[in-house]
């Protein structure tokens, strides 16, 4: 029988030295908090909160109320019987029922507890059951944030409202035509599908997908030759990069020598969580897209998007599913075996985690987009915390962006 020394001459540690680059003993990953929190009081979060980010579409935004997560926030969404929409916090300041249940008037939003009644900008105008509708009542604010609409999406500030900024213009959705119109999504992913009108949160951190748009090169990669020709042939072709800042973000010039001419791309971000990506189906000039990576909470995202379109043109956000296909199937009709085989944005990105631990990374001079872009966050985050504005983000006159991206054959 063999004989157990007890106890053992060195103290047993869960962990023990990483050799050789084995398994063993390897540390436990982190993220970067500092870059992906996104709650109230958060380094992160408070920047996000000092620009402006969609909360839901003009069209369906009615007398319904609608739950809305955004920076790790339970609100509700409605439009009040005037039309204008409001943004409150989900829980009644009386005793905290849900305003979910609540019933929509002319003048806001009235708790089905007691029967309170909110204006837009949180203003109890009513407390149905209290003497003379409540001789308090202007004690009582529902907490509430500023709300705009343009483009047929709805947006929301949530920061301190002495440090509002305008909310920007974008050329490329001014101007219209009488035979274009504006197109709105805000429930499918990015271009590989991933969420549905049922399930439209992408189940990991905005950070990532924002990181995506700087990095041309998973588009030779994994659209290209790992899972085909996901989207042109001519993105197989390795380009020749450069990363840029350009107005309040990083912008990749993609080169392309094809047989008969030369291709420049331009992909663009604007910060905290703008994405401009010019067509995939490689239609020559401007992008005619903005869309928008929004923080519901530190593990999900979801993506609203505008897209300038012909009156009589097939719905983009519809043909952009089939344009992204395996062998003719959409994103959702493929089987979990061809996800597997033929893996496309969604699995890249939420294949890295909730949110992925930053220090297990090894980055390599490609990825030289996202430190760009990580080092601009942090400079805004920080401006923030000194007591600044952010990027973009500054208080003042309209401000209109004069978008670069796009598709350019030379
Ligand atoms: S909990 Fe909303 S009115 Fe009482
Ligand atoms: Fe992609």
């Amino acid at each position: 029988m063999i004989q157990v020394k007890n106890p053992p001459e060195q103290p047993i540690t869960f962990l023990g030295k990483q050799q050789q680059g084995g398994g063993y003993g390897k540390q436990p990953g982190r993220y970067d908090a500092y870059l992906t929190e996104v709650g109230p009081g958060t380094p992160c979060g408070e920047m996000m909160r000092r620009y402006w980010h969609p909360v839901g579409l003009s069209a369906t935004t009615t007398d319904q109320p609608q739950k809305v997560r955004i920076l790790g926030e339970d609100l509700i969404l409605f439009r009040n019987k005037k039309g204008r929409p409001g943004l409150l916090h989900n829980r009644c300041c009386h005793r905290g029922t849900t305003l979910y249940y609540g019933r929509v008037e002319e003048d806001g939003i009235r708790c089905c507890y007691h029967g309170w009644l909110f204006g837009v900008d949180g203003t109890c105008h009513d407390q149905a059951c209290e003497p003379g509708g409540g001789q308090h009542r202007d004690k009582a604010r529902q907490p509430w944030y500023p709300v705009e609409e343009r483009y047929g999406l709805v947006f929301a500030y949530m920061g301190p409202l002495d440090r509002k900024p305008p909310l920007p213009r974008y050329d490329i959705l001014e101007n219209l035509s009488p035979d274009e119109k504006l197109e709105q999504e805000g429930k499918s992913f990015y271009i590989g599908g991933g969420t549905s009108a049922e399930q439209p949160l992408a189940p990991y951190s905005w950070l990532q997908n924002f990181e995506n748009v700087v990095d041309p090169f998973h588009v030779v990669i994994l659209h290209s030759r790992f899972s085909g020709i996901q989207f042109r042939e001519q993105l197989g072709v390795m380009p020749q990069v450069d990363w840029e800042p350009l107005d309040h973000g990083v912008a990749v010039k993609s080169i392309r020598e094809l047989e008969s001419q030369r291709y420049r791309r331009i992909t663009q971000t604007l910060l905290p969580n703008v994405r401009i990506v010019p067509s995939i189906e490689l239609t020559p000039g401007k992008g005619r897209e903005v869309a928008w990576l929004v923080p519901v909470d530190d593990h999900h995202h979801r993506s609203f998007g505008v897209a300038r379109v012909g009156v009589n043109e097939e719905p983009v956000y519809t043909r952009r599913s089939r344009i992204a296909t395996h062998e003719g199937k959409t994103w959702w009709e493929m089987s979990e075996d061809e996800h597997q085989r033929f893996p496309d944005d969604f699995e890249a990105q939420s294949g890295q985690g909730s949110i992925p631990f930053h220090s297990e990374e090894h980055l390599a001079t490609t990825d030289k987009g996202v430190v760009m872009l990580r080092r601009m966050l942090s400079r805004q985050i920080k401006a923030v915390q000194e007591g600044g504005d952010p990027l973009g983000a500054e208080p003042g006159e309209d401000r209109l962006i004069v978008v670069q991206a796009g598709n350019y054959f030379e």
